[in-house]
């Protein structure tokens, strides 16, 4: 039976995906940080979940030590947890300093070692890793400096990676532009956004799912970042 690792289970992409290998036949392991209704029909679905705020360093070790354990091989591993966040204008050092810490350790940190920790059960499968990054790690927003610069930190270590690992272990990344608005996010933000994709719609997660499937299974890809993102990119904000 093939396993998949996946961080960020629950809600959203994370749940959907653990879903999705499920109904492939995987075992799927899932790391999620709050408890949520929807996790309860993950365990249904006998996926093994394991919590951890990857922004508290001894919740970070103490993940990262369990892997190990719950599986020597591993087929595919998805990078997905992530802390969406702007700047806040008014914070301290300190405060920023915090933020910076916590969005650095969900984006780079947590990536780092557990591929660091995974890398042999990720050979002995001939297995793969997806990073979920963002387009804005190449164009970043100005109001989420902290949070574009650590997904282009996580851009750049996929490359790292996938020249290091290479020829056992393929890495890849999706920049995903507007897949799934926020409930936060208002009218005007949204039709801001789509005003700046040239597709004019917010995406939804299957062209994500279609484009994480094609890097599975695509053998002779590894290195490459592929923008899901409606023509986003294209354009200025
Ligand atoms: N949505 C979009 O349109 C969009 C656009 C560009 C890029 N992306 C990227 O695509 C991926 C999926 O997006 P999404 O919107 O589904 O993500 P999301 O809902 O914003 O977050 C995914 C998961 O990350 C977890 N997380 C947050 N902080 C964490 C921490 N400190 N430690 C451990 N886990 C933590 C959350 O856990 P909780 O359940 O506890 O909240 C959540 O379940 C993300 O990597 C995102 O950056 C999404």
């Amino acid at each position: 039976m093939k396993t998949v690792l996946i961080t960020g289970v629950g809600r959203r992409l994370g749940f959907f995906l653990a879903h999705q290998f499920v109904g492939l036949g995987y075992r799927v392991i899932g790391q999620y940080r709050s408890e949520r209704t929807e996790l309860v029909e993950l365990r249904d679905l006998g996926v093994t979940l394991v919590q951890a705020d990857f922004s508290q360093r001894t919740q970070l070790l103490g993940f990262v030590k369990q892997l190990p354990q719950l599986c020597d091989s591993l087929d595919v591993l998805i990078h997905n947890a992530s802390l969406f966040v702007s700047d806040e204008p008014n914070h301290s050092p300190a405060e920023q300093a915090e933020f910076f810490d916590a969005i650095y350790a969900v984006h780079m940190l947590a990536p780092k070692l557990i591929n660091e920790t995974m890398h042999s059960a990720l050979c002995r499968a001939k297995g793969c890793v997806v990073m979920m990054t963002d387009i804005y790690a190449q164009q970043p927003h100005a109001k989420f400096r902290s949070y574009c610069a650590s997904k282009a930190g996580l851009a750049n270590m996929l490359k790292a990676y996938a020249s290091h690992w290479a020829p056992e272990v393929r890495v890849n990344g999706i920049e995903p532009g507007p897949m799934l608005f926020l409930d936060e996010h208002d009218q005007q933000h949204r039709e801001r956004v789509l005003a700046q994709t040239p597709l004019a719609k917010e995406g939804g997660i299957a062209p994500v799912w279609q484009t994480i499937e094609l890097l599975i299974n695509n053998e002779f890809l590894t290195g490459c970042s592929i923008k899901v993102d409606g023509g986003r990119s294209l354009t200025q904000w």
